[in-house]
């Protein structure tokens, strides 16, 4: 297994004994549809493999903090978007809603298909998206997901931004500097 790194950390999540993150979802990170989650863009340049792993470490450290299901978090939170298409092609269907209304659903469709899933699970699942899907959250590891969710896009979707202006800028620095070359040599 290479390694694995959740955005902002320098933890290799394969390799880390302190903590029992990567052994509560090890089976999953050998199954072939969560790794044909690495086909797909999600936020910015970041995978939508790397964007459940973000999610679901994150969820695991926050719910290990105040002692809450960390099983649940991390497992649900690595399947919570197994949607498996490019929303950013997606064309929905005369009568059918956006991505955005309908993907949690298809997540757990998906994952009711192929895992063994708990109540607890399923909530996550279905419920991450709140409050765009209205359906209240019935579990504190819930409101958990709702929450890092959100907070993982905006920085995965912020370091790409970052990434974008560190690229444009170096390559104006650069064609700045040949043309003064240029004018220089001249002289
Ligand atoms: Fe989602
Ligand atoms: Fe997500």
């Amino acid at each position: 297994m290479n390694e694995l790194r959740a955005i902002g950390s320098r933890i290799d999540l394969t390799s880390c004994d302190k903590l029992d993150y990567y052994n509560l979802v090890s089976d999953l990170l050998d199954n072939e549809l969560v790794m044909k989650m690495k086909e797909f863009t999600h936020h910015g340049s970041t995978t939508c493999f790397q964007h459940c792993l973000n999610v679901s470490y994150y969820n695991y450290r926050i719910c290990r903090l105040f002692s809450w299901n960390t099983r649940a978090a991390a497992r649900a939170g690595l399947l919570h978007d197994l949607f498996l298409y490019d929303w950013h092609t997606y064309k929905p269907a005369k009568g059918e809603r956006l991505h955005g209304f309908t993907h949690a659903k298809c997540a757990l469709n998906n994952v009711m298909e192929n895992f063994e899933i708990t109540e607890l699970e399923k909530d996550i699942i279905v419920k991450h998206m709140f409050p765009l899907n209205i359906a209240l959250p019935r579990y504190r590891e819930t409101v958990v997901i709702i929450l890092v969710d959100k907070y993982c896009g905006l920085i995965e979707v912020a370091a790409n931004a970052a990434a974008v202006m560190t690229y444009a800028a170096a390559s104006m620095i650069r064609t700045i500097r040949s043309k003064w070359l240029e004018v220089f040599s001249a002289e």
